[in-house]
């Protein structure tokens, strides 16, 4: 797939996919085109060539608002929030479309945001943030999610503590796809991943295979030791 903004090209041919049921992350530097590809799958920026699919669809050129009816979710890198609405607000606009919203799976993945549904999004700690971030995308049920760097900005430990979360995400029955700059928690969690450099998927395979390559490790991920994994 290719894309990008006027006559800029950002993603110059990537092919990936999502299987059912999985986590596949995505790590590439800063600038590589991550969120721009993601954003052209939820129909935000335009593809000038090649096909998406989804379901068995083709959904090239797509509507966000209808992708979201055919079961996809986004949860953008930024501006993910109205901070100025509470917490209980946020979930309701994020499950406007649907007749009965059910709030007890998000509540049950994300106590703290029952804890604090009555308090403005503006008053949340920034992992609360993102977590409230997921949670109204997931208020219409994705069977795909897409997340861009959810773990961003966040203390090593909250960073875990957000993959996990995402693990949940999964066993509850959605697939995921993950842009993330903390390849090594990222990874820990995912079933593959793919390597994108200047708009390019130079790399993929099994989430352990990536953990353990050497030359991925030192050429992308910044370690100089064998592998990523500690
Ligand atoms: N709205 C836009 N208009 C024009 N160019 C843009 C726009 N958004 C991003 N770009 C450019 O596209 C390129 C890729 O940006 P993108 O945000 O997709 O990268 P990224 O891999 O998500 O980076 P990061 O890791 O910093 O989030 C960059 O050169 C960026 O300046
Ligand atoms: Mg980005």
């Amino acid at each position: 797939m290719v894309s990008g903004y006027g006559e800029t090209i950002v993603v110059q041919g990537v092919n990936i996919d999502v299987a059912k049921g999985e986590i596949v992350v995505i790590i590439g530097p800063n600038g590589c085109g991550k969120s721009t590809l993601l954003k052209t799958i939820f129909g935000f920026v335009r593809s000038s060539s090649g096909r998406i699919y989804f379901k068995d669809d083709d959904i090239t050129g797509a509507k966000p608002f209808d992708l979201v009816k055919k079961g996809m979710g986004f949860v953008p890198q930024t501006e993910n929030v109205f901070a100025n609405l509470k917490v209980m607000e946020n979930l309701e606009m994020g499950g406007y479309t649907i007749k009965n919203p059910d709030f007890d799976e998000v509540f049950r993945i994300f106590p703290v945001l029952r804890e604090k549904k009555n308090e403005k999004a503006s008053s949340l700690s920034g992992g609360e943030r993102q977590m409230l971030a997921m949670a109204r995308t997931m208020m219409t049920r994705p069977d795909l999610l897409l997340m861009d760097e959810p773990s961003a900005g966040l203390a090593p430990k909250m960073v875990d503590v957000m993959m996990e979360k995402i693990k949940e995400i999964k066993n509850g029955g959605s697939s995921v796809l993950l842009v993330e700059q903390n390849a090594k928690s990222a990874l820990r969690i995912a079933d593959r991943g793919y390597i994108m450099v200047m708009g390019k998927n130079m790399f993929e395979g099994k989430a352990d295979e990536i953990l353990d390559h050497k030359e991925i490790g030192r050429l992308y991920l910044g370690k100089k030791e064998e592998g990523i994994k500690n």
